[in-house]
């Protein structure tokens, strides 16, 4: 059961990001089999179905049930597109039943769309205030970032800040969990927000203010969603499940992720290479137009 009750999508609340340039590096061929393992809202998916023929076929994975009900009536007209509500991490054809054959093209967008970002009131963003829960599936037994303020011990604490947010002096916030958990549960977005401006000096510093409340909200969802350990999991399945000549195209939002791909692109066993050694990040012109694209970088990896 939700914890939390939330609608749908009704809209496409979110902008595909560097459209062009991944319709360009896959190529896509009439008879692909295109894996979408970050669906959302369908939007690179419907850019990418309408390259395929009718012996074509895209599967599409989200862990959020929302964007898999949104997709299901914006695809609904389509039958050789597959939705499956479950982490992409378990794609493998054994811990998954749904996945047809082997992929010849694959498409990760991770993060968050923005209609997560800005319509789910899930506390991913600092910018409203809502229930400190983070998770993007809820039907699951996973810790909300609520739970994990409230549970880490202050070790843990300092570590998640320090890895996943690269926020390396967090000692005084730490503390300030600590007091205020003791106190009361810190389960919504506000109440740590408040901790984080008792913590730091921004001397009136709006930018310095947003990095910081940036880095902390990023480990904490980073954390809650097992950001890292998915990727991993995932990239570790991908000779498995892709044809010879398969391309892979992964869009992501934090170094952390970016650092993950980069060294599975130059790994010298596996039959995956990058194509470019350069990252592609967005032109200038997109990033006017869409500033959720600022951070993304993509990398394209190639298989022998
Ligand atoms: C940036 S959005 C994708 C937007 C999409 N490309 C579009 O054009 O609408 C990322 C989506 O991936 C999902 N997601 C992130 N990591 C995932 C994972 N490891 N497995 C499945 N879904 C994931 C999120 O729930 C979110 O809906």
């Amino acid at each position: 059961m939700s914890k939390y009750p939330h609608q749908p999508p009704q809209k496409e609340h979110h902008v595909p990001i560097l459209l062009d340039e991944i319709l360009n590096e896959l190529d896509i061929q009439e008879n692909d089999t295109i894996l979408d393992g970050t669906i959302g809202l369908g939007g690179h998916s419907q850019a990418m179905h309408q390259q395929l023929g009718k012996t074509g076929h895209l599967v599409g994975y989200d862990q959020d049930p929302n964007a898999i009900a949104f997709c299901q009536s914006r695809f609904s007209s389509y039958p050789n597109v597959t939705l499956i509500n479950d982490n992409v991490s378990h794609v493998h054809p054994s811990t998954s039943k749904h996945t047809p054959k082997k992929f010849s093209k694959i498409l990760l967008d991770l993060g968050y769309s923005s209609y997560q970002l800005d319509h789910q009131n899930i506390g991913l963003s600092f910018l409203q205030d809502g229930p400190l829960d983070m998770r993007l599936n809820r039907n699951t037994e996973q810790n909300s970032a609520s739970d994990i303020l409230q549970s880490y011990s202050e070790q843990d604490l300092s570590d998640l800040f320090f890895n996943f947010g690269e926020l390396y002096q967090n000692k005084r916030l730490v503390n300030a969990i600590i007091n205020e958990r003791q106190k009361t549960p810190i389960t919504q977005t506000n109440q740590l927000i408040s901790l984080i401006k008792k913590s730091y000096f921004f001397h009136q510093n709006r930018r310095k203010m947003l990095k910081v409340f940036a880095q902390v909200f990023q480990a904490l969802r980073i954390a809650t969603n097992d950001e890292l350990g998915h990727l991993e999991r995932f990239l570790a399945q991908l000779s498995d499940i892709t044809e010879e000549k398969a391309v892979v195209v992964i869009i992501s939002f934090h170094s952390l992720e970016d650092r993950m791909i980069k060294q599975f692109g130059k790994r010298k066993e596996g039959p995956f290479k990058a194509r470019y050694k350069k990252v592609i990040t967005p032109t200038q012109n997109e990033i006017e137009q869409n500033s959720r694209a600022t951070s993304a970088k993509l990398r394209i990896l190639d298989k022998k």
